[in-house]
């Protein structure tokens, strides 16, 4: 099942493992990729993973988590993120990218939310958004969206997780507005609108989501469903499913914490899910594959000390896979 092929829409993966965004804080302080992010996510794809997720990139200079975050919000940005495509795409993976807003978890002198509330910790509090600030986030989406086209990204992922911008209009904690996007699924909704006017119809569009708080006060996997289900109709294909973020909780992480919330929201949605959460082994993402449910598994700490897991432990899956013909002698 891990090794059976996936195809929606315009996305025919190899395989059902996903390396999820993962920030590495490495561009310069403009959002340029280098030379880093080549090497980066190109051993991942030689390492035989089927979906890359470039990490959050953000459409804002003011929305970025850190001044070392990739961007996506100058045309100039285009042909260093075209690389970063070519090089997943030359070793046979598929090339998907996190668009992202950070919101009041920005790192900037005046960052912006749904409500003046802060995250906590070191966190300055935001100033709460006008509507003309929404209406710029809505468009720097849309203008994210077209530059990803442009640069021949395979995948979309709106970055709905995390306790980041979009996220805190969906969660009680975060959004105490007055006006009509109190109701955090009207932001939502006009993203994606804007983002698909972008993002061709037969291009999968995901939506990263954090499905569950671990506070009472927070969202609920059934809250964020109703998400999903208010603006699936506008296009979004597949949910990437996390937890956590939005509020300053330890959570007790275990290998495969969070594949029960991808259950529930593949359940609740009726759309394809990607699942994971502390997965270590190729064994424990086939079970998560034949019996959760699961339609993809994303590794991601293991990926960053183990590029070449994949093909290092597949034939213990039965399956043959096209091995990097340079690494041959090598082979196991
Ligand atoms: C270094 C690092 C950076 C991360 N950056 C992002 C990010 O940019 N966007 C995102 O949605 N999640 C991010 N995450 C979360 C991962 O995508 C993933 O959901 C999380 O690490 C759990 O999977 P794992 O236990 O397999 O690592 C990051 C995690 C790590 C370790």
């Amino acid at each position: 099942m891990l090794f059976e092929s996936f195809e929606l829409k315009n996305l025919k993966l190899k395989n059902r493992i996903v390396m999820p965004p993962m920030c590495m804080y490495s561009a310069d302080t403009e959002g340029f990729a280098n030379d880093f992010h080549i090497s980066h996510y190109g051993s991942r794809a030689i390492g035989g993973v089927g979906l890359i997720i470039q990490e959050a990139t953000a459409i804002d200079p003011d929305g970025r988590i850190s001044i070392n975050d990739l961007g996506i919000w100058r045309d100039d940005h285009i042909p260093g993120l075209k690389r970063i495509v070519d090089v997943i795409h030359q070793h046979g993976s598929v090339a998907g990218i996190q668009i992202n807003h950070a919101g009041r978890k920005a790192k900037v002198e005046d960052p912006i939310g749904p409500s003046a509330i802060t995250y906590g910790g070191e966190y300055i509090t935001p100033r709460e958004m006008t509507l003309d600030d929404i209406k710029k986030t809505v468009y720097d989406f849309k203008m994210a969206a077209r530059r990803a086209q442009s640069a021949g990204y395979d995948l979309l992922e709106l970055h709905a997780a995390h306790g980041y911008l979009l996220f805190q209009f969906l969660s009680p904690i975060s959004n105490h507005r007055k006006d009509i996007y109190q109701d955090g699924k009207i932001l939502l909704k006009e993203v994606v609108e804007a983002v698909r006017t972008e993002w061709p119809k037969e291009k999968a569009l995901c939506i990263r989501i954090s499905a569950y708080e671990y506070v009472k006060e927070g969202v609920t996997p059934e809250m964020m469903a109703d998400a999903i289900n208010s603006v699936k109709h506008l296009g979004v294909d597949i949910i990437d499913v996390s937890s956590g973020g939005n509020v300053l909780v330890k959570i007790n992480a275990f290998p495969g914490y969070q594949l029960h919330l991808a259950k529930k929201i593949k359940d609740l949605t009726k759309l394809p899910v990607m699942g994971g959460g502390l997965i270590t082994t190729l064994e424990l993402a086939q079970y998560a594959v034949s019996s959760l449910q699961t339609d993809l598994v994303y590794l991601g700490r293991v990926l960053l000390r183990e590029p070449y897991l994949v093909i290092n432990q597949f034939k213990d899956f039965g399956v043959e896979l096209e091995y990097p013909k340079p690494y041959i002698r090598g082979k196991k």
